[in-house]
């Protein structure tokens, strides 16, 4: 199953320019993205379990889905996806992000990210944007990433914000940012 999920992985490289990474963790002094693998997937699972209401269709866990076969299906729509650790803990996953919607001619993706509940508010997303905004200009050439946030979830909005993204869109219920790199 390892081979499943990592072959699906690396199968996206060629959506990439060239010179990707082979196994592209990102680290900096705060955060380790690690990239999805198989022995990951049961606390992969527990996310997507617990974060019901962060969830969208495609993210949802069905009652038939295991650890592996939900993270399958999650890879094969996904470009990439790590798991969060903190660099004073890695061997703890305390979130995750994704990039996904590769757009090769307009050159935009977008990008989604979540923390387990009880490392929110500590200072820990904001680094995760340092690493994945010079791993997509890099690898794939983005000229612009974007962000969906639900239009009442406040703390998502504000982070956005912070990060730099400008409102390129809305429906009732979410937001559309964008932010040129
Ligand atoms: C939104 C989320 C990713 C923020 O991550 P975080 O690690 O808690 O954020 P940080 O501690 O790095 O804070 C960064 C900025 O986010 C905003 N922010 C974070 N939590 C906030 C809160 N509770 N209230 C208001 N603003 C908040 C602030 O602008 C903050 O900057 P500041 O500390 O200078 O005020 C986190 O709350 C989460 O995982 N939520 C559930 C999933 C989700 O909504 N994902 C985003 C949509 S893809």
């Amino acid at each position: 199953m390892l081979f499943v999920i990592d072959r699906l992985l690396y199968a996206h490289k060629s959506s990439a320019t060239e010179g990707y990474e082979e196994k592209p963790d990102l680290t900096n002094n705060r955060i380790v993205l690690r990239v999805l693998s198989q022995p990951d997937t049961t606390p992969f699972f527990d996310i997507h379990t617990r974060l019901v209401a962060w969830n969208d269709a495609k993210t949802t866990p069905i009652p038939a889905d295991t650890p592996s076969s939900f993270a399958q299906r999650i890879v094969s729509v996904f470009e990439m996806i790590w798991t969060i650790r903190s660099a004073s803990d890695p061997g703890r996953i305390i979130g995750e992000c994704a990039l996904h919607r590769w757009n090769k001619e307009t050159r935009e993706m977008e990008f989604n990210a979540a923390l387990l509940p009880e490392y929110r508010r500590r200072g820990f997303m904001t680094p995760v944007f340092s690493l994945i905004i010079p791993f997509v200009k890099k690898n794939y050439g983005v000229t612009a990433l974007k962000c969906t946030t639900p239009a009442a979830n406040v703390k998502a909005i504000r982070l956005t914000e912070k990060m730099g993204f400008k409102v390129a869109g809305k429906t009732n219920s979410s937001m559309i940012w964008i932010k040129p790199l």
